[in-house]
């Protein structure tokens, strides 16, 4: 059998160890495998190479994705989907591993429609994909995000200032929670959960007087105006405000141990589906277990927002 393999949608730290895991995986089975260039932009034009076991030699530490990634506008026309599928038809490709987000899986379902086997396989730091506890680049994303909060409290502490610090998540505020929790901050805005600038800011004054000297908070993305609230805040408490957003740092590094583990894990049992012959499936982690869905399925369901961890987390913060 040849199969495919491609990162697509944003980068992650541990597509290459799924990359690795996906090639070494179908070559201890007799498979031929192919490392397709940046995502579907490389199905169409056919940037696409054989991949060894040495050609995932010595990358499993590395973040990034050795295969490159890209957005592909063409890939979302019924010519473009039809243009890949020819190029792996020339090449005798009958399967393929996407590793990427929901939009990289509905690219996935549509290459299946037209007869090709495909698996998905959730790469992204935002960990915003339903059918899934997990998907590869969060933990490493948040431990970044942790570690650069880390340092901003420093100068927010000798300056008696306001830190508000705004974290990826495009539409989800999973990272956002999670480094608020881990970085003791003092309030988390996120969309998932009503929030009052004013209230915020009578809050900061009460533990002003009860002693408190600066504070943390966390937005996520999806809020933005992170500015925009720095000033509000500085505006309606008296104290100094600075505003950080964290950025593309968010998704470089290397992988932690858990994003290395569950891409390993996942590229290696996308391939055993397609030995068995399944397509159009979506791998995850539900309970610490590998699962598979059909990707219409994994598309329609949501993911809910630990409502819970914000409001603890907003409980215990002074
Ligand atoms: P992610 O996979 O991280 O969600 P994007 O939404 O940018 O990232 O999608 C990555 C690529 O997947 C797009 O550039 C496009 O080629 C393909 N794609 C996205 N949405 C669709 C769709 N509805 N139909 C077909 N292909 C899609
Ligand atoms: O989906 C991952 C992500 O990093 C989001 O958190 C963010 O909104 C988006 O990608 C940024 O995309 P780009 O790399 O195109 O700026």
């Amino acid at each position: 059998m040849k199969i495919g393999v491609l990162t697509s949608g944003g980068d992650a730290p541990g597509m290459n160890a799924a990359v690795r895991a996906v090639v070494r995986t179908a070559l201890s089975k007799g498979m031929e495998v192919y490392g397709i260039r940046r995502g579907y932009v490389g199905l169409i034009t056919g940037d696409i190479v054989p991949m060894d076991e040495k050609s995932v030699t010595d990358i499993i530490h590395n973040g990034g994705t050795i295969l490159y990634t890209a957005r592909c506008p063409e890939f979302r026309t019924a010519e473009g989907v039809a243009k890949a599928k020819a190029k792996c038809d020339e090449l005798g490709i009958e399967g393929l591993v996407v590793i990427g987000g929901d939009g990289s899986f509905r690219g996935a379902a549509d290459l299946s429609a037209m007869g090709m086997l495909t698996v998905g396989i959730p790469g992204t730091i935002d960990n915003d994909i339903a059918c899934t506890d997990y998907t590869i680049g969060y933990d490493t994303a948040m431990n970044t995000a942790m570690e650069l909060v880390d340092k901003l409290r420093d100068t927010s502490q000798s300056h008696d200032r306001i830190s508000v610090v705004e974290v990826m998540g495009r539409g989800a505020g999973h990272i956002a929670v999670n480094t608020g929790v881990a970085c003791g901050a003092t309030d988390i805005i996120t969309k998932e959960v009503p929030y009052s600038l004013d209230e915020i800011a009578k809050t900061m004054l009460e533990k002003k007087s009860r002693g408190k000297q600066n504070f943390v908070v966390i937005v996520a993305e999806s809020i933005g105006n992170s500015q925009q609230i720095a000033e509000i805040l500085q505006e309606k408490t008296g104290i100094e405000a600075r505003a950080t957003v964290l950025g593309h740092v968010q998704r470089g590094g290397s992988p932690t141990v858990r994003d290395r583990v569950e891409a390993t894990r996942m590229g290696h049992y996308a391939v055993e589906l397609l030995e068995q012959g399944k397509g159009n499936r979506v791998v995850g982690i539900k309970d610490s277990k590998i699962v598979d869905y059909d990707i219409q399925e994994a598309l329609s369901m949501s993911k809910p927002y630990d409502v819970e961890l914000h409001k603890m987390a907003e409980q215990i913060a002074f």
